[in-house]
């Protein structure tokens, strides 16, 4: 039998014998039992909206910009850094295994802001990631590996779909605190801070920094005191998810608010950022991971580990994101270019809120529709039941996600009133308060 399996004797015996399974030259089957796993929630969108015809489509799953003509932006700033960098010819050598230097120095200075405390004294460390997620996926693994507290990460209710499967892969245990509250289309602030009262010392608490995705529902600064007083008292420790900083009010200082004033106020906070949006720079996959620490010490500590957890994943991060993301932060008019162009997408998404709802009232719809305006950033939790959803995308072939979330990158001048009309045609015999309070859960 050993012999019969062997290649060379199927080789030979496999156009003699057809009929004998055994003896056939095709091999066994190693994945037999590998069952087909579902289409990515989010993916999967973009996969049924390439194949539907309909000359008035519209993908509203994905997250990614889209300037007024409906196309695929790539900023000025990132065509004029790319020209500067083709013109120095630099060298393809690996980068270091936390990535470029000056990336993960303008990377937290961006971020924690130049003059900050940690910055100075050295007690944090950066590393380049592979953006967003990857930042997220190593800060993952670390906690798994080093921290002596709880391995519980607790993720506002509902949260980025892909945090779950992030830290269930890394080892670490979901739990989660209440954040969304469908009865107003806004922060249950009550809710999550009874929630988070309650968590055990020493957990993880994951906090969307701005622009919180799914539901665009930021808490307001007097409201994100009150968490960080809650989550010093309880010994947590937060891990602060910035994938937006600039896309959500357009000011980059003024998204990044919470992180800094956690920091001020004594919290040694693990941070994960990503330039795919703010930058455009979604297929360059640039990011950072940080860790601020209790001194200059620990920090080098610290750092040396994540190498050694970086090492045998990808062995060090892509140089050509990060080239142009570093080009773009120290050069002082590339800068300033690149804080227009932020303002200017962040202004756009607004000015679509604000269309859309008009357009409904148009319509003639007399829900109330205030959440769309007062969420913030790419998405709009729109509080659609999933037979209103399923109805957007058979009868109108406007594609989104089933727990109703609308991508509003993806609104334009062009496609709003006909996004209002198909909106008004599936909620107009709803009573829509009903609606919230369905989709609690989903
Ligand atoms: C909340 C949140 N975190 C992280 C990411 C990571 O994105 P990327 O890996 O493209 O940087 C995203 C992207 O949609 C997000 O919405």
């Amino acid at each position: 039998m050993a012999l019969l399996k062997s290649n060379k004797v199927l080789y030979c015996l496999g156009n003699i014998s057809p009929s004998l399974g055994v003896l056939s030259t095709r091999s066994s089957s190693w994945w037999g039992g590998v069952q087909m796993g579902p289409p990515d929630p989010i993916l999967g969108v973009t996969e049924a909206f390439k194949r539907d015809n309909n000359p008035k489509k519209m993908n509203l799953g994905v997250g990614a910009y889209r300037d007024d003509q409906g196309k695929p932006f790539v900023l000025s700033c990132v065509r004029k850094a790319e020209a500067l960098i083709a013109a120095k010819q630099m060298d393809k050598e690996y980068l270091p295994i936390g990535g470029l230097g000056e990336f993960n120095k303008a990377c937290a200075q961006l971020a924690l802001g130049d003059n900050n405390e940690v910055l100075k004294s050295g007690r944090s460390i950066t590393v380049q990631t592979i953006s967003g997620t990857g930042s997220l996926r190593v800060g993952a693994n670390f906690l798994s590996r080093f921290h002596g507290g709880p391995l519980d990460v607790y993720l506002p209710k509902p949260s980025w779909g892909n945090h779950t499967p992030i830290f269930r892969d890394a080892g670490m245990q979901l739990k989660a605190y209440r954040y969304y509250d469908p009865s107003t289309c806004g922060f249950d602030f009550k809710g999550a801070l009874e929630d988070i009262s309650k968590i055990p010392e020493q957990s993880v608490i994951l906090l969307h920094a701005c622009a919180h995705n799914p539901t665009g529902v930021d808490p307001r600064p007097e409201q994100w005191k009150e968490i960080a007083d809650i989550v010093k008292k309880r010994n947590l420790l937060p891990f602060f998810d910035m994938a937006y900083q600039g896309f959500a009010s357009g000011d980059i200082d003024r998204d990044a608010w919470a992180v800094r004033y956690f920091i001020e106020q004594g919290h040694n906070i693990i941070l994960s950022q990503s330039f795919a949006k703010n930058m455009g720079l979604y297929g360059e996959r640039v990011g950072g991971f940080t860790v601020v620490c209790k001194d200059a010490d620990e920090a080098k500590r610290v750092e040396s580990q994540i190498k050694i957890l970086i090492r045998p994943i990808y062995s060090n991060p892509p140089m050509n994101g990060a080239r142009i993301a570093t080009t773009i932060l120290n050069t002082p008019d590339l800068r300033s270019l690149w804080l227009e162009e932020v303002h200017g997408m962040a202004n756009r998404i607004i000015k679509m809120r604000e269309q859309l709802v008009a357009g409904l009232k148009k319509e003639g719809s007399s829900h109330n529709w205030q959440h769309v305006i007062d969420q913030i950033g790419m998405f709009c939790f729109t509080g659609l039941k999933p037979e209103q959803v399923e109805r957007l995308t058979k009868e109108f072939s406007v594609y989104m996600t089933k727990d109703g979330r609308i991508s509003m990158a993806g609104v334009s001048s062009g496609n709003v009133g006909y996004l209002a009309q198909a909106i008004h045609t599936v909620t107009k015999q709803n009573d829509f308060a009903l609606v919230k309070i369905h989709r609690v859960g989903t």
